[in-house]
């Protein structure tokens, strides 16, 4: 699913880029582009963020 349309970046590309070590908005943004222009998405990047971090998913074993 596209997550920004400014730059054509999908849910899968800023899952990847937050299992890269991202851990913020900017961060993701600097890398893949999403929230970069509009910040529309960002609210949406956000969400991603969180459920993809690593931290969270060590944090609920
Ligand atoms: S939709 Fe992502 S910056 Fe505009």
């Amino acid at each position: 699913m596209f997550v920004c349309l400014c730059n054509g970046v999908t849910s899968h590309t800023v899952a990847d880029v937050v299992a890269a070590g991202a851990t913020t908005t900017n961060e993701i943004a600097r890398v893949c582009g999403a929230g970069a222009d509009c910040g529309r998405c960002r609210r949406t990047v956000q969400a991603i963020l969180r459920s993809s971090s690593p931290d969270r998913k060590t944090s609920r074993r």
